[in-house]
């Protein structure tokens, strides 16, 4: 499953790289601007910090004209992004304009099954499946998830489904048993997959017993 963290901070991108087990970076119109930066420099910077990953970068305009040519000034400033479109009617139609021309596209904002099909249609890149705004709604976000993966592989779509709104690594965990090929999510969440008490109790004792033993992996 690819790993893609969801931000609009540089500073995030770049920890999260330093692993390298990042694939790509999604942002959206209010994580640019919680970053307090301008919109392309932020993109540039986050292309540079993972290079060969795919960077989602958001479309705005509501209407198919505007949002062709916006979609169309995002595209050309690095080959990595990925142009971000909402599922609305005319962004379903920008998808199929922008496919069509073998630019990747990331469709965002989708909730049923039903959307997931406009958007595998169109030929989207990936399929951004919202779960945590889902569970506040007191509904289980992760049953549309699990219908778009069975969708995408029963009728052998290209689309990539990536379970966006992560909010905790039980989203990751029922994220990999749905199927699905991506899961974007924040730092925060990236940085507690790594944690568990008993490896950091298991650890504690390996060091103790080796450092009582007086060993040296170098010895003189
Ligand atoms: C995905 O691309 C979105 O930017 C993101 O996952 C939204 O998450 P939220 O519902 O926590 O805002």
């Amino acid at each position: 499953m690819k790993l893609f963290v969801d931000t609009g901070d540089i500073e995030e991108v770049k920890r999260a790289a330093e692993w390298g087990v990042l694939d790509g970076v999604t942002t959206n119109p209010t994580l640019i601007a919680k970053s307090g930066k301008g919109f392309k420099e932020t993109v540039l910077a986050i292309c540079e910090a993972v290079p060969g990953g795919d960077i989602s970068a958001e479309v705005v305009a509501t209407d198919y004209d505007t949002m062709l040519k916006e979609a169309l000034e995002i595209a050309s400033w690095h080959p990595q992004i990925v142009v971000k479109v909402p599922l609305i009617e005319p962004g379903v139609r920008l998808v199929k304009t922008l496919s069509d021309k073998g630019i990747k596209t990331n469709v965002t904002l989708v909730f049923t099954v039903g959307q997931a099909l406009m958007a595998a249609k169109a030929g989207a890149t990936y399929i951004s499946n919202f779960v945590g705004r889902v569970d506040d709604l007191a509904t289980d976000g992760m049953n549309a998830v699990t219908e778009t993966v069975e969708m995408v592989a029963t009728y052998g779509y290209r689309s990539e489904v990536l379970v966006a709104s992560v909010r905790h690594p039980l989203h990751v965990l029922q994220a990999i048993q749905s199927g699905a090929h991506v899961a974007t999510m924040p730092l925060k969440v990236i940085e507690a997959l790594f944690k568990h008490p008993l490896t950091d109790s298991g650890l504690q004792r390996f060091l103790d017993d080796w450092n009582k033993a007086g060993l040296s992996i170098f010895e003189k």
